[in-house]
Formats: structure tokens, C-alpha cells, sequence
């Protein structure tokens, strides 16, 4: 943890979530509202099929919202797409941009990142820029070179004055149960926040760099302790209400 800073945890559920999830969330909601005050702030990011829903409905229990992902144009002739207006206009504060599963699956490049957090920032949100080496990176020794490059070129120097935040997500720890040992999180969250002091001063100190990757309740009280981990970007057990209250009280 970062003294000076209000952690983050944030659930990313994925494509997962129909309309029956809205329960597993109320409950998420109940557990939040009896128990005492978290000490992070919590967000939840549904597929946008739910985010107006899920939005209207947490509003009373203090979780906020994300999108999972948005276009970088304002608005205009991208059948399928979803730009950042829309998301906030259903309700969100941040978006995920960069996941590893988008890099994947869509190609996605750190130039194309950079734009979508551009235009997160454009519409009042906050982007979640995912960065993170794969297995053969991690094997080949290149996995800090490879984050350093990733924040690099997918941050934007705007980034000084506004509210961005950076999931550091290994793709080798990603649903599969495995994590990084506490001394290699402690030494990449290190690295990054030295590039970020080092790229944008003072302001760089303030920037939340969260963990993901296989974070579970049993993990996450050790992972949320190491130094400059703001929080955690949390997939799979961010689907049971149990689970993810699990973590956000381990903050
Ligand atoms: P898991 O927590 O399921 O490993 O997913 C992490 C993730 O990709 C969050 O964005």
C-alpha cells in the first residue's frame, strides 16, 4: 500500500454477468452496507449490457462503476463499439483499457491504449490502463522491460494532471490460480512507480497502481501489503459477492 493514496479494488467481471448477476451484487451491496466502512473506494465494471442497471443499483451502497473497454472517437460510424460518453452516461467513473484479453483478442496496441485512455479522460473518467508481461517474457527475464515499455507508450503525458490509474496484470497469473511471489510484485510495482515519479514528478507518486491476477481472499491481505500495490484489479472472485468482500476487507 501506498500511504498517501485511497486504494482501489475493482472487480472486473468480464463477459460474464446476465440479468440473474444483479443479485450476487445486491448482496455484495448488503454486505458492504452492514459491515463496517471499506477502506478503499470499490468499483464494479459489468459487461455494458448491465452498466445503467448495475449503476442505478449501487449507487446506494457506495460502490461506483467502470466500462470494460471503450473506442477512442467521441462517437461516429463504429458499429459495435461503445465510447467513453456512453459509458459515463450510463453511470461509470472509470474503464479498463488495455486488458491483456483485449491486446489478445483485438490486436490491441499500446498507441491504441494510449488513445482510449485519452479519450476516457475526455468524457470525466478515469482509465484503468492494464499493462503486463506474458509467461515467455516473464521466462526470458524481459518482463520489466516489457511493463516499462507498456506504461510508456500507453499512458499519455496528460497523465500528470489527471486521474489515471495502472493494473500491472502478469497474463501468466490471469484466471489460472498462479501469482507472481511477493518480492517480484514488490519489485515491479516498485519499478513502475519510479518511472511514473520519474515521467511526471510529484504527481507520479499519487497515481494507483493496482494488482491483478488470480487475486483471491486468500492471497490478497499479503499481496495488498506489499509496497505501492493501490489495490487490486480482481476477475473471477469478483463474481461472488463473498469473495470480493473478502477483499475489499482485506484492504
Ligand atoms: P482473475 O482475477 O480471474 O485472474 O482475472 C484478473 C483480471 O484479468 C482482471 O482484469
Amino acid at each position: 500500500m501506498t500511504a498517501r493514496i485511497t486504494p482501489l479494488i475493482a472487480g472486473n467481471w468480464k463477459m460474464n454477468g446476465l440479468t440473474a448477476a444483479l443479485g450476487e451484487l445486491q448482496r455484495l451491496g448488503e454486505l458492504l452496507t452492514a459491515g463496517t466502512a471499506p477502506r478503499c473506494t470499490v468499483a464494479v465494471c459489468p459487461p455494458a449490457t448491465l452498466l445503467a442497471r448495475v449503476s442505478a443499483q449501487v449507487a446506494v451502497s457506495g460502490i461506483v462503476t467502470g466500462g470494460q473497454d471503450c473506442h477512442p472517437a467521441q462517437s461516429g460510424a463504429h458499429t459495435g463499439d461503445i465510447s467513453a460518453a456512453m459509458l459515463a452516461d450510463a453511470g461509470a467513473q472509470f474503464v479498463i483499457v488495455g486488458h491483456s484479453e483485449r491486446r489478445t483478442d483485438h490486436g490491441e496496441t499500446d498507441s491504441l491504449v494510449h488513445a482510449k485512455a485519452l479519450a476516457a479522460v475526455a468524457a470525466g473518467l478515469t482509465p484503468i490502463i492494464c499493462v503486463g508481461e506474458t509467461e515467455a517474457q516473464r521466462r526470458g527475464g524481459e518482463a520489466a522491460a516489457v511493463v516499462r515499455r507498456q506504461i510508456a507508450a500507453s499512458v499519455p503525458d496528460e497523465a500528470q494532471g489527471i486521474d489515471v490509474v495502472i493494473a500491472y496484470e502478469p497474463v501468466w497469473a490471469i484466471g489460472t490460480g498462479l501469482t507472481p511471489s511477493l518480492e517480484d510484485i514488490r519489485d515491479m510495482h516498485g519499478g513502475i512507480r519510479a518511472q511514473l515519479v520519474e515521467r511526471f514528478g510529484a504527481a507520479g507518486e499519487r497515481i494507483r497502481i493496482l494488482y491483478g491476477g488470480s487475486m483471491k481472499p486468500a492471497n490478497a491481505r499479503d499481496i495488498l501489503a506489499v509496497e505501492n500495490v493501490d489495490g487490486g484489479l480482481v476477475g473471477g472472485a469478483s463474481l461472488l459477492a463473498n469473495d470480493f468482500y473478502a477483499i475489499i476487507s482485506a484492504v
